[in-house]
């Protein structure tokens, strides 16, 4: 089994990428693989709002020169994935934000029932607005989200300060063991017959007709 994690932080070896360790290693205790995508220094625009990803039938993102699409088909691919990233401003780091609009606008129909997590990392502040934010794209990807102690959110400045916080490096991993569970209960329910719900056609109403 495998999953893909998305790390939006600029910073190499930072406490976004300690997190990212932790989640790695707890996953592979259970025998899961991952895939680490460093994201947060690339050059990654906005979306335009073209619906280029619609309207062609390719749920693809007609820009094609960074991670997104290549993202997105991995994702779909496999049976999990992670977002992770700092606290900017209490909110998704500039890059990180314009890489999930996209991912998710584009290609989020292809995560319907995968498990996911957050994780979060803020020197003081915000970070909760962060994990929350994150999981307005889980729920609308109609995603499911592993069990977690607390809100996943690791303190820490200077580079690997978040491996001082205690109760921070336990939510971590207790959230990635219960991220580990949660793929290997899906993986065992389409086995045994228990599929996830059909999808119905959509209903959109936008409140003015
Ligand atoms: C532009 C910027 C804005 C930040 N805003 C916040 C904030 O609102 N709250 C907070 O607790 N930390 C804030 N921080 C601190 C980072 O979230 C913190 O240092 C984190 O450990 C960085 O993770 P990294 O090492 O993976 O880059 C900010 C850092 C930067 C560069």
């Amino acid at each position: 089994m495998k999953v893909v994690i998305i790390n939006g932080s600029p910073r190499k070896n930072g406490n976004t990428s300690a997190a990212v360790g932790l989640v790695s290693e707890e996953l592979a205790k259970a025998g899961i693989d991952s895939e680490v995508l460093n994201i947060g220094g690339m050059e990654i625009r906005g979306c335009m709002a073209c619906n280029y990803c619609k309207t062609s039938g390719t749920s693809m993102c007609v820009f094609t020169k960074d991670l997104v699409n290549a993202a997105a088909q991995s994702i779909a691919a496999a049976d999990g994935f992670v977002l992770a990233c700092p606290t900017y401003y209490a909110g998704i780091p500039g890059t990180m934000k314009s890489f999930l609009d996209r991912l998710f606008y584009s290609g989020g129909a292809g995560f319907r029932h995968k498990a996911a997590m957050a994780v979060v990392v803020a020197r003081r502040s915000g970070g909760e607005d962060v994990f929350h934010q994150l999981h307005n794209y889980f729920h609308l990807a109609q995603v499911v989200v592993a069990p977690s102690q607390y809100w996943v959110v690791g303190h820490g400045l200077d580079k690997g300060e978040l491996l001082q916080d205690a109760e921070g490096v336990q939510t971590i991993r207790g959230n990635a063991a219960g991220l580990a569970w949660v793929m290997k209960l899906i993986k065992s329910g389409a086995e045994n017959g228990v599929n996830p719900p059909e999808r119905e056609d959509r209903i959109y109403t936008n409140f003015v007709r």
